[in-house]
């Protein structure tokens, strides 16, 4: 006798689709080169290998140097490419961890740090006005002292990405709670829409993330942060902006939240950091979200992102060289000799520094102003496109990064359709949606109208209930499932299920 297929075999079946469909994704060239599974027993020449990389890059690289993917690469243009490979190459040898072996390390590293800082409100020493901005701080008047003044001084250090800076940002406040406030079980209180580094870092340091609403057009609630705080809390978070909607959280209210409770607050500035000044400078609104609004004690910074540098490198900032103090790590009785280090490895890629601070130097104000320049216009193009289409809505209000979605369509068949056309959209989920964050590489000629042309295709597929050729290997079945299951764990395997396949061959 044949028995209906339970809850668990139907999960099972589900499981197995969605493996496969990662597993086709996510190894491509199977059957195409060899795979190692130990050490070739003999040397392969270089020029195969070489061969090898090459087809590989050459089949990797048009998605997104012809701007068809949101975000991910920022610059991409091969010049500045080339030269930053060049760098890289240069200084390939070099490991900041052995600093007196590699000072050229420690002038990049300082010096990036001191340029991000100066970006985002800390007064440079030559300008105390730092050239920008009208917003009032209460330092204002006393410019010099937030150079000469430790308490007041923005101080930092290079990191490997944004979730190594807000991993930091969080252990730093959690040390400084049981430090200078005795707290033994640190809170953190984060909008729902702050980055997963927040949760990542409550798991890896034992702090307890409180997350809470944001507003309508997913903005921080900042009523709700207030009151999510305790007496355990030690920090609280806004973005600037968010990943999800592109959204800038009610910086200076948070920071007066912050300041009636003295703790701390970490402005997550990892994909806003290196465009908002820029933006600003500009003349378009931006709210206040640095360290001039008084109250903001951290922040997270991502030169790998609009700043073009290589991969791999991030900033975390401080106001005050004591509260630094809590993100270091020393150990005093190591047979291996004395051992010192500012953030979360041991060696590190000093290239990735050498060729961050080139980039930076190259490219200078002049360079960043006109990258947000055409960013800024391409986003503006974008966001009217999207605006004419009836079926879709904004979420929020847009600046650079443009999130939408739709209440007469399923949104994530709209992506799969985009999908289809060769675009890479990113698909939100609580509520649904859809963001496309717009770089460098989206400002080539004709970019924008293309996607908006397909955007409009995709729509009308959809409206008219067309099929996708794909449909089984869309991603509309995981997010609508991921969407309306409220059993977390089931989502939660298909994730673990994903890293798996990540390592299996
Ligand atoms: C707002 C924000 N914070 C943090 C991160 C994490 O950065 P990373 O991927 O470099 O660790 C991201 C990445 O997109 C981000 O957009």
């Amino acid at each position: 006798m044949h028995r209906l297929p339970g809850v668990r075999e139907r999960l099972e079946d589900e499981y197995t689709r969605i493996e496969q469909m990662v597993r086709t994704r996510l190894h491509p060239y199977e059957g195409e080169m060899p795979t190692f599974t130990r050490l070739p027993e003999r040397g392969i020449p270089q020029q195969q290998v070489l061969e090898w990389m090459t087809r590989l890059r050459e089949r990797e690289t048009p998605a997104w140097q012809t701007g068809h993917v949101s975000g991910t690469v920022y610059h991409g243009g091969e010049e500045h490419a080339a030269f930053l490979s060049q760098v890289y190459a240069l200084h390939g040898q070099s490991n900041p961890l052995h600093a007196d072996l590699f000072p050229s390390t420690v002038k990049f590293e300082a010096e990036i740090v001191a340029m991000t800082a100066s970006l985002l409100g800390a007064h440079p020493i030559d300008d105390p006005s730092g050239g920008r901005g009208s917003h009032q701080t209460e330092n204002d008047g006393e410019q010099g002292s937030y150079q000469t003044d430790p308490d007041l001084q923005i101080v930092g250090t290079v990191t490997s990405g944004g979730t190594e800076s807000i991993l930091l940002a969080m252990k730093t406040y959690r040390d400084w709670g049981r430090a200078e406030r005795g707290i033994t079980q640190p809170e953190v209180v984060a909008p729902v829409t702050a980055h997963p580094a927040f949760d990542k870092a409550a798991h890896l340091f034992c702090i307890r993330l409180i997350r809470t609403p944001v507003d309508n057009q997913f903005r921080a609630d900042v009523k709700a942060m207030r009151r999510a705080i305790t007496r355990n809390t030690v920090a609280l978070v806004g973005s600037a902006p968010s990943y999800p909607h592109g959204a800038i959280d009610p910086i200076p209210q948070i920071a007066a939240l912050a300041q009636e409770h003295r703790i701390g607050l970490h402005v997550d500035a990892c994909l806003g950091g290196f465009i908002l000044p820029f933006i600003e400078r500009l003349g378009y609104p931006v709210p206040p979200y640095d360290f001039r609004v008084p109250g903001v004690t951290s922040m997270s910074v991502d030169p790998h992102k609009y700043g073009y540098t290589p991969k791999g490198l991030s900033v975390v900032l401080y106001r005050g060289r004591a509260l630094r103090r809590y993100q270091y790590f020393t150990y005093t009785d190591w047979p291996g000799g004395l051992y010192a280090s500012p953030t979360l490895p041991g060696s590190r890629p000093g290239a990735l520094s050498a060729a961050g601070w080139a980039a930076m130097v190259t490219l200078g104000e002049s360079g960043y102003l006109e990258a947000a320049r055409r960013i800024m216009e391409t986003a503006t193009t974008v966001r009217q496109g999207i605006e004419a289409i009836p079926e879709l809505r904004l979420m929020g209000v847009p600046l650079f990064l443009i999130a939408f979605t739709s209440d007469s369509l399923n949104i994530y068949e709209v992506l799969d359709r985009m999908a289809a056309r060769g675009w890479r959209l990113v698909a939100l989920q609580r509520p649904p949606g859809a963001h496309f964050a717009i770089t460098l590489r989206h400002t080539q000629p004709g970019v924008a109208e293309q996607f908006l042309n397909d955007l409009r295709s995709a729509v009308n597929e959809v409206k008219q209930g067309k099929a996708t050729s794909k449909q089984s290997e869309g991603m509309a079945p995981i997010y609508g499932m991921a969407n309306s299951l409220p059993f977390r764990g089931v989502i939660d395997e298909v994730l673990h299920r994903y890293l798996d396949a990540l390592y299996d061959l």
